[in-house]
């Protein structure tokens, strides 16, 4: 049985984010010391685990070959048992689910890391979940989840492989990288990474260069500059060319045409046009100039042609060879083997505080609050400012789902009045109610934050709450990521149960924006509720 510990042992790996920079600066000089080193003629013996008792899974459910392969070869490497998983004739095809299929082949090994790509977003983050529930529960090791790519959604390693390969070409320097994205920047996980990984640079410029339907999704290309990135986007490279001020490093996508839309598809010729190197640009490059590629390209409209593939500029041949370097050093990590001379900040999960309900004071009156058209209540609950400030139709909606999501099906008036400040709210007066549970009145919070819940005894306010946006929505049957690669997404039968955390502190945009805990889709907050 595996006894290996340390600070990667058993960890998933479903973003860049879950390696901490620290921890991806690790990663990196240990791909480094194994590379130099067998090149140098060594046999890598640091990075062998030699332990048949520990089961790498390569379960590809999309196509591939540089990710499985090298995450193969990898395996092999470390001497670990290793189990290509053929998902195509696999019980997959009989409805079986992907936790069911997990669990089943955890069974098989003392220890074991799972790879795995998927069109379902944020797959390794709930099998995280449900199998390290299973784990604790049996007593045995927490495996652990690569993410080898999901969808649209991240592709870690590759990210990983990538930020090795920039490092390399400047020298393991890393005070500064000005990069150009091209390409498809909309479907293409690989850039998307890129907002958080090249994060491993103090100073960084990102030029996007993408026509409009493969732009960068704007979420990303926020989360770039929030990370202090400057970033400057053209919709062509002609365009880009002309502006000068070039980026010596350049990164090529393929358009993903297996995961656009008619609408897009029938332009492909064009904006493929608009992201293609031709010859006659060569001359406008900065000296020293690489291109990479994640690959593979199209073999008949490659955006990166192969007329490039003899020159200085292709970075892409070594990229690709890194995949297996860093993929070792990643598996040597999260199986236990390394890790013991790791010091610095390591990523830690996030924690929350529910600290959605404040008591407010209560101003006392001589005679009841009467409210135009509500009779005051003498014993009862009184939910006032809902959607306080809002237009009028919004806050009659907002009333009306407050009543449906808390099945206030009872005794009651509601309506929308003045509140004092030239505009209005929404009031729900509940003679029947004495009190409400912690749930309710999360749900309350979350549907209607900024609203007050008063409780009336004797026909005066006795206690006032303020309820503001909780920094979590999560256990309910109403909510659902409304992002259908999500593995959440209700239409996967997957079983697994939303969850969305508030982007920012309450208050202002990010306050009221929910991100999917697995395939990280931001929501407005209203968007979550299904009702
Ligand atoms: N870069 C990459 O993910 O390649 P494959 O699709 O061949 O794995």
């Amino acid at each position: 049985m595996a006894t290996r510990k340390g600070p990667f042992k058993g960890r998933t790996i479903a973003v860049v984010d879950d390696l901490s920079l620290d921890e991806q600066r690790y990663l990196y000089r240990k791909a480094r010391e194994l590379k130099e080193g067998v090149l140098a003629g060594g046999d890598g013996a640091a990075f062998r685990l030699n332990d048949r008792d520990y089961s790498a899974y390569l379960i590809f459910m999309e196509d591939s070959t540089r990710t499985r392969e090298s995450f193969r070869n990898a395996a092999k490497f470390l001497g670990a048992r290793t189990n290509v998983f053929d998902a195509a004739t696999s019980s997959f095809n009989k409805n079986e689910s992907i936790v069911d299929t997990i669990r089943m082949l955890y069974g098989y090994a003392a220890d074991s890391c799972f790879v795995i790509r998927s069109k379902l977003e944020g797959v390794c983050r709930s099998l995280e979940d449900s199998i390290g529930r299973y784990a604790e529960l049996t007593g045995r090791p927490r495996p652990a989840f690569i993410n080898a790519g999901d969808g649209r959604h991240e592709h870690p390693t590759q990210e990983f492989l990538d930020e090795f390969s920039f490092l390399e070409q400047l020298g393991w320097r890393d005070e500064r990288i000005h990069i150009a994205l091209t390409g498809d920047l909309y479907h293409g996980r690989t850039v998307h990474s890129k907002a958080n990984g090249l994060r491993v640079f103090k100073e960084v410029r990102v030029d996007l260069v993408a026509p409009g339907p493969l732009g960068m999704p704007p979420h990303y290309a926020e989360r770039m500059k929030s990370n202090g990135f400057e970033v400057k986007s053209y919709e062509s490279l002609d365009e880009y060319l002309a502006a000068g001020k070039v980026a010596p490093i350049w990164y090529f996508t393929r358009l993903q045409l297996e995961r656009m839309g008619e609408a897009v598809l029938e332009k492909a010729p064009s904006l493929r046009a608009a992201v293609t190197f031709r010859k006659d640009m060569l001359g406008l490059l900065p000296e020293g100039a690489r291109f990479y590629h994640p690959l593979p390209r199209d073999r008949v409209h490659p955006t990166n042609p192969t007329f490039l593939d003899e020159l200085p500029l292709n970075g892409w041949d070594g990229q690709s060879a890194n995949g297996y370097w860093t993929r070792i050093a990643l598996m040597g990590m999260v199986s236990g083997l390394l890790g013991g001379d790791f010091s610095g900040d390591q990523a830690s999960p996030e924690t929350f505080v529910d600290d959605f309900v404040r008591e407010a004071p209560v101003v006392l009156r001589e005679k009841p609050e009467v409210k135009v058209g509500i009779r005051p209540v003498d014993e009862g609950i009184v939910i006032d400012h809902i959607s306080s400030g809002e237009p009028v139709a919004e806050i009659w909606d907002h009333i009306d789902a407050v009543r449906r999501m808390l099945k206030l099906n009872l005794r009651s008036s509601h309506g929308v009045f003045h509140n004092g400040r030239g505009s209005f709210k929404g009031i729900i007066s509940l003679p029947e109610i004495t009190s409400f549970g912690e749930r309710d009145l999360k749900k309350l919070a979350a549907i209607a934050p900024g609203c007050t819940l008063n409780l009336v005894r004797g026909s005066r306010v006795v206690k006032k709450y303020r309820l503001d946006m909780p920094p979590r929505i999560y256990g309910f049957e109403e909510i659902s990521c409304k992002n259908e690669n999500c593995v959440s997404h209700p239409s996967h039968l997957e079983g697994v149960t939303p969850e969305f955390r508030r982007k920012g502190p309450p208050g202002g945009e990010s306050g009221t924006t929910f991100v999917c805990r697995y395939c990280e889709r931001e929501h407005r907050f209203r968007e979550i509720w299904d009702v």
